[in-house]
Parts: structure tokens; sequence; C-alpha cells
């Protein structure tokens, strides 16, 4: 077949250009047919609908429509007509085929129609191929843009934070380290610990678990900045939330304080279920009928409720006299569970919640307190399926106060001295919130495994792909 430029799926099922010549390449679904006839179903990718291509049995050599199997990829040269079958509206009849790829009927692992999610991570090399999963891919792809978007919308100037950090101040959670120390025979210290002044960075280095005090640092001179970058926590914990790597994007805008970063955090994930709505219909639409058919439903019912406001405090009585029983008990002072979490936004509340003043003891050490002295400006935004989904809050701005605080929870000062500094040197009020972008796609995509939302998923014991 000469060379061509193709055409995409996407673009040949709104054509209305009966009668044209048009290539398509893609990935052979499905093949049915007779001896006289074959319908073969080809996606791209472009779009989770296939496109029928007619090819009459008697106009192909044999050994050509002998490979074109389920899995195959295949090129295809044919004239753009309108449908006589069912469930399209166009479809090509094939002048010619070539085969780019086969793909072993025997060997190929989509052969069947229908599989487990479970089965699928598996073969993360080949569920792209899924309707599922382009589905997810394609709104994953959809909602990162948005969020480029809506910032740069908004003023905001992308900040890119390094991965590699060599402090560990947030205490988000363990971390990874990065070396290039002989593991066998490490440089050791009189006192037997590794002598890291000999490493690649002349000191103990991590993967980072948060982007955002790189951002502080930006947004004390361009006001407003974000990242949006991976991160990194090495808990053991194996939920269908958690992951060990995952994607954050963190705002921080100088001048806020914690009424303007929720209502910023409100005003960005309503604009995001609303870009979905409006850019990802086929593949929503798929996933409703498929996984969660409240999913839509629920897309919009975020977008149009106010989301409740109220703090920890008043929290923690609405769960203790709730009456219902807890795997892990409520009292003031202990950090919410998922649970909990969820009890508030899906049976009381019955919309998302924004939860504050949360005691300090439980938040880190960069949340500015509250006159009371027990509790900090912290936000949590809390959505129905998933708990917490944003994270944040109003940074101690004031030098003395982050002092004692960082004092008290024993952080050695030299390690976080430059984030000091920017309380020394024009210092400015400000806030800021982390997004988990794997549980934004799990909202958007109802799928129920943070496993099933991200290509490659790296969890305790999995990183084969
Ligand atoms: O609440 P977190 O730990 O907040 C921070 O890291 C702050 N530095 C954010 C900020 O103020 N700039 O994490 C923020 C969000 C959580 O609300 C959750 O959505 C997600 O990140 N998250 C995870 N997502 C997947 N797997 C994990 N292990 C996650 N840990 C946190
Ligand atoms: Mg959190």
């Amino acid at each position: 077949m000469e060379h061509t430029r193709r055409n995409k799926v996407v673009d040949l099922l709104k054509s209305k250009e009966y009668g044209g010549e048009v290539f398509v390449k893609g990935w052979v679904r499905t093949k049915r047919g007779n001896k006289k006839i074959n319908f073969i179903a080809l996606n791209d990718g472009s779009v989770i609908h296939h496109i029928q291509v007619v090819a009459e049995v008697a106009n192909f050599p044999e050994e050509v429509l002998k490979r074109v199997t389920t899995g195959s990829c295949i090129a295809v040269k044919g004239i753009l007509v309108e449908s006589q079958g069912q469930g399209q509206s166009v479809e090509i009849q094939a002048t010619a085929i070539e085969v780019y790829g086969v793909a072993d009927s025997e060997s190929y692992p989509l052969q069947k129609k229908e599989h487990s999610l479970e089965f699928f991570r598996e073969i993360a090399h080949l569920r792209p191929r899924t309707n599922t999963f382009g589905a997810v891919l394609r709104i994953r792809h959809a909602m990162s843009f948005a969020i480029h978007k809506y910032f740069n919308d908004h003023g905001f100037f992308y900040l890119h934070a390094p991965i590699i950090t060599g402090s560990d101040a947030e205490g988000a959670g363990a971390m990874f380290r990065v070396t290039t120390l002989d593991d066998k025979n490490p440089p050791l210290l009189p006192d037997g610990h590794v002598d890291y002044s000999q490493d690649f960075f002349g000191k103990e280095t991590k993967l980072t678990v948060s982007g955002q005090l790189e951002a502080e640092l930006g947004a004390m001179a361009l006001s407003l900045v974000y990242t949006f970058g991976p991160t990194f926590r090495a808990e053991n914990s194996n939920t269908p939330r958690h992951l060990a790597e995952f994607w954050m994007i963190e705002p921080e805008m100088a001048f806020y304080d914690i009424y303007d970063d929720m209502d910023l955090a409100e005003d960005f994930l309503k604009y995001l279920m609303q870009y979905a709505l409006d850019h990802c219909h086929d593949d929503l639409e798929f996933l409703n009928n498929k996984y969660d058919n409240e999913l839509i439903d629920r897309l919009k019912q975020v977008i149009s409720d106010q989301f409740e406001r109220l703090t920890y405090t008043e929290a923690v009585e609405i769960l203790k006299s709730s009456g219902q029983t807890w795997e892990f008990p409520v009292d003031w002072g202990t950090d919410l569970q998922a649970e909990h979490e969820r009890y508030l936004v899906e049976k009381h509340f019955g919309k998302p919640v924004i939860l504050t003043g949360y005691p300090k003891d439980i938040k880190a050490f960069y949340m500015k307190m509250n006159e009371d002295g027990r509790t900090v400006r912290a936000m949590d935004v809390l959505f129905p399926k998933i708990g917490e989904i944003i994270g944040g809050s109003q940074r101690e701005e004031n030098l003395d106060a982050l002092l004692a605080r960082i004092h008290e929870m024993k952080i050695p000062e030299k390690d976080v001295w430059w984030y000091l500094d920017i309380r020394k040197f024009g210092t400015a009020p400000h806030a800021g919130f982390g997004l988990g972008f794997e549980r934004l796609i799990l909202f958007v995509t109802g799928m129920s495994n943070i496993r099933d939302v991200i290509p490659f998923p790296r969890t305790p014991k999995n990183a084969e792909f």
C-alpha cells in the first residue's frame, strides 16, 4: 500500500463524505462473517467506537484475511459508505488491506470478550487495548489538559518541582531512597552509619512526597503557581485508594487565606467535572453503562451542590452521635478514616464536604495555627466514594510561630533553612492544596480501584511493567 496519511476513526465516524477514499490503521477488535464477506471491527484509540471494515473475500488473497485476527494491526484502504448494518452510521468497503502485525489467536490474552479487572492488571502492557482502559486513558488525558487550562486561564504559572529531594520535612509518609552507593559495601562513618557525603549528591536523597515546599518558594515570587508531577510514598498501604507512585497537583497562592483556598478548591473541582462532561461524553457513557450507572448523575450533582463546610470538631460530634459502629473508633484528636469521611459525605450530608480546623498534632508542621492553639488552618475536601480527594492549608508565614512548631516537632533547622528564609525575607500570607490526580480520575471514571486509573500502577510488590 502506498504511503498515505491515515484518517482517524474519530473523524471518519463523524464524516458524511460518502464515496470518498479513506485510509485507516488500527487494531482489530473482532472479525466475523462468512465465506463471502468479512466484517472487521477496527479501533485506533482515537475514540471508544470501532469502525466497521467490510471485506469481500473474493477481492483479497486468502492469506491476507486469514492473518486478520483479533489483536492484529492492519492498514486499510477503502471507500467510506453509509452503513447498511445497525449500530454504526458509516463503514469502509475495503479495497486493500495490509497486515502490519499478526496476533496469534491461541496466545493473544485479549481473545475472550469478558475478563476481570484483576486479570487486566496482570497484563497492564496490553490492557490499553480494551474499551475500559481506552476510556480511562482518554479521560485521564482530558483531565490533565483541563488542569493546565484551568490554571493558565486563572493566571497561575506551572512550576516544576524536583522529584529527587534532600528534604523530608513534609512528613507525609515514608520515602524511597535515591542513591548510587554500592549496596553491598557502602562507605561508613566511624559510628557505623552510611556516609552519604560520598553519595552522588553529597547527602542523603529521596523521592519527593510532595512539591509543596518548592511551590511555596515559587509563590513568594510569582504569586500564583502550581505543580503537577509524580510523587512517591513508601507506606505499605494496600488499599483501593493508595499508590506508591501517584501524581499530584499542588497550587500555591500568595495572599490567599484558608477561605480563599477552599473557594479555589471547590471551583477547580467543579470545573474539572464540567470539563469531563463536555469533552468525554462517549467514554463517560460507556463507563456509566458498564460499571456505574450513577456516574454521570454523580458528576452533575457535584457541580450543582454547594460543598458543605464544617470544622473537624463539628464532624467528630456528628460521627460520635451517629449511632454507627466503626472499625476505627472516633475521638477528638484522632485522624479520620475513609469510613468516617464517607459517612459524612454519603450518609450525613449527601454532598462533598470540606473539613477545616484539624488538631495540630495530626497535621504537618507548616500549617497555620488557629487562635485556640490546638487546631490548624487545614482543609480536606471529602468526596463521595473516594473520601479525601484534596488536602491543603493556609501556611504559617510567621517566622517565630513556624520556628516554635519545628522545634516542637524536632525537625532540625538545618534541614529547612531555605524554607525558613522565605519567612525572613518578605514573608506573605499564603495557602495551597494538593489534589491527588488518581483520586480525581477514580471519581470521574467511576472505577473502584486506583490501580485501574493509572497506566502502570506502583503498589507494594508490584512494579512489573
Ligand atoms: O493530604 P496530602 O498528603 O497533602 C500534601 O501532600 C500537601 N503537601 C498538599 C498541599 O497542601 N500542597 O496529599 C494530597 C492528596 C490527598 O488528598 C490525596 O488525594 C492524594 O494526595 N494522595 C494519594 N493518592 C494516591 N495514593 C496515595 N498514597 C496518596 N497519598 C495522598
Ligand atoms: Mg491528607
